[in-house]
């Protein structure tokens, strides 16, 4: 496939057939509504799951007998979706108390998870759990395949980031498909922003890759179109559309700046040697 499995979030990704399948099938309750969907509603959060069910696809991990772990997942879309199609799938977050994090990873999660998720999935094969990503729970050599969309870059500092790597290396199997999406820094400095690290290439290089043995499923492409870039959201204007709880109020939502950061998601999937 052109578009391959590394690389960081542009508007094109948008009419790629397999992720517009992908999308359309996690977020059938919002093709029910939009029927054209991602057309006209592009969103990085949707490209983030609709890559990590791509890569699991590509790589081997989805399949009838596979343990799968989610890291950092709160109510994402992507745990119920994998239900229905591995053998088990362990969702962490820090549920029992998140302190600023309650809206996205709320308690309920550990005693009624599907809550509010609208469409089919299977309860038998979801197992919730509080735990920090920092200090995996599990046996090494445990799972087929670790996703973790939009949360590393709230882990703390570059070392904590590090340090959850190091966790997610050690509990993947060998073969194991990790499939991370994070904060890409297009433009501003390296400190980020209060609370989120924005990362760059190098980041990749050395923290996310670092020197364990896994290798990029297949090569990093970090370049954004001009297309991707002139849909540029104000984050001010995402946050006001946040704390009203209203969908957002432009697409595409794929790139954001604040002051002199300009950043949108970058996506990895990694084979353990
Ligand atoms: C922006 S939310 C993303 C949630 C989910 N992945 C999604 O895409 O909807 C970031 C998540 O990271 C979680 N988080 C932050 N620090 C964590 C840690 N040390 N261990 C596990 N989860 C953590 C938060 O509780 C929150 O649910």
């Amino acid at each position: 496939m052109n578009r391959g499995f590394n690389k960081t979030c542009t508007l094109e990704d948008f009419s790629d057939p397999e992720l517009v399948a992908i999308i359309r099938d996690v977020f059938a309750h919002e093709s029910a509504v939009f029927p054209d969907l991602p057309k006209g509603r592009e969103f990085r959060k949707h490209w983030e799951i609709g890559m990590a069910v791509a890569s699991f696809r590509e790589f081997g991990a989805l399949r009838p007998d596979a343990e799968l772990l989610g890291v950092g997942v709160g109510t994402e879309p992507t745990m119920y979706w994998l239900t229905n199609h591995v053998r088990r799938v362990f969702a962490t977050d820090l549920y029992a108390g998140a302190g600023d994090w309650t809206d996205t990873a709320p308690p309920w999660m550990l005693t009624n998870p599907g809550r509010d998720w609208p469409n089919v999935w299977n309860r038998r094969r979801l197992v919730v759990q509080h735990m920090n990503a920092l200090e995996l729970e599990y046996e090494d050599n445990s799972f087929d395949g670790i996703f973790s969309c939009s949360s590393l870059e709230h882990f703390g500092s570059r070392s904590d980031v590090r340090r959850a790597l190091d966790e997610m290396f050690r509990v993947l199997k060998p073969g194991g498909v990790l499939a991370i999406s994070t904060e890409f820094r297009l433009e501003g400095n390296r400190t980020g922003l209060p609370g989120t690290l924005l990362f760059d290439e190098a980041d990749i290089q050395q923290i996310m890759l670092g020197s364990r043995s896994w290798d990029l499923a297949t090569p990093l492409s970090l370049a954004v179109s001009d297309e991707t870039l002139a849909g540029a959201v104000s984050f001010e204007e995402a946050i006001e559309d946040s704390r009203l709880g209203r969908i957002w109020s432009r697409y595409p939502h794929i790139v954001l700046r604040f002051g002199e950061h300009l950043w949108t998601s970058v996506h990895l999937t990694l084979v353990k040697r």
